[in-house]
């Protein structure tokens, strides 16, 4: 019923020469894909990337967009300089932003909310530390973030979660299939009790956190999860291999 969602997250990787070869690769390898495909970029790669992929399944994001729609924003991107090139997704709140740029609750509101408004689909990630997931709080912050982040959206069916355990992110640690499970599981039953138990049977929710070509099948086959938010493994030409989880028995 929900069609799964492999989405790329390049952070500050990448050329544009280099990531016009990839995304050339990649072409061929993610065409008959069972599920939505996107490579989420550098702002500035965000116009060669989308001519690489032209005529292609791969959607171009990305990682970050500004809720002004024009101003005194220094370094900022806005949604209709994104539109412009057709980007489709946008990434709000990662971990990284939270952790060395500050990024608050309210400021992955405000950004998600413009997002809508101008048809971008919001990839909104949430996830816990290491400290708070052994500190027995991780529900506990992911409700908040849930809930602060999320404020005053009028259809959550329109927005992606990527639940992004911070400990999991780059370090080569995954979270179990079960732990993974439990907090997606976790996050569906919050989106029906802040929204609706209808949407929350819709709403994709992505698992990021070192996801890689060996362990997908094994997360993709959990009932809540419905995709992945790769980061290293997008830098490569594996992400065609966790795009196509459900025909890769290599491993
Ligand atoms: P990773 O990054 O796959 O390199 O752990 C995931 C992410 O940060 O989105």
């Amino acid at each position: 019923m929900r069609r799964p969602f492999i989405a790329g997250n390049w952070k500050m990787n990448m050329t544009a020469e280099s990531g016009t070869k990839l995304i050339e690769e990649l072409k061929p390898l993610v065409k008959d894909a069972n599920c939505d495909v996107a490579l989420c970029v550098p702002a500035i790669l965000i116009p060669a990337m989308v001519k690489a992929a032209q005529g292609s399944n791969i959607a171009i994001g990305a990682e970050n967009v500004h809720w002004a729609e024009s101003g005194a924003y220094t370094g900022e991107i806005s949604c209709a300089q994104l539109k412009e090139y057709g980007v489709k997704y946008a990434i709000i709140g990662h971990s990284e932003r939270r952790q060395y740029f500050g990024e608050t609750d309210e400021g992955v509101n405000k950004r998600t909310l413009a997002a809508l408004a101008h048809g971008i689909t919001p990839i909104v990630c949430v996830g816990e530390t290491l400290e708070e997931r052994e500190g027995g709080v991780t529900e506990k912050v992911i409700y908040k973030q849930l809930k602060d982040g999320l404020a005053g959206v009028e259809d959550v069916t329109k927005v992606v979660i990527a639940y992004e355990p911070v400990w999991a992110i780059g370090t080569g640690r995954t979270a179990t299939n079960v732990q993974a499970q439990e907090t997606i599981a976790f996050i569906r039953k919050t989106i029906g009790e802040l929204f609706c138990p209808k949407c929350a049977e819709k709403v994709i929710i992505q698992y990021g956190g070192s996801m890689n070509a060996k362990n997908c099948k094994g997360l993709m086959a959990q009932p809540d999860i419905d995709g992945g938010l790769i980061g290293s493994a997008s830098l490569k030409t594996e992400f065609a291999q966790i795009v196509n989880y459900d025909n890769y028995f290599e491993n």
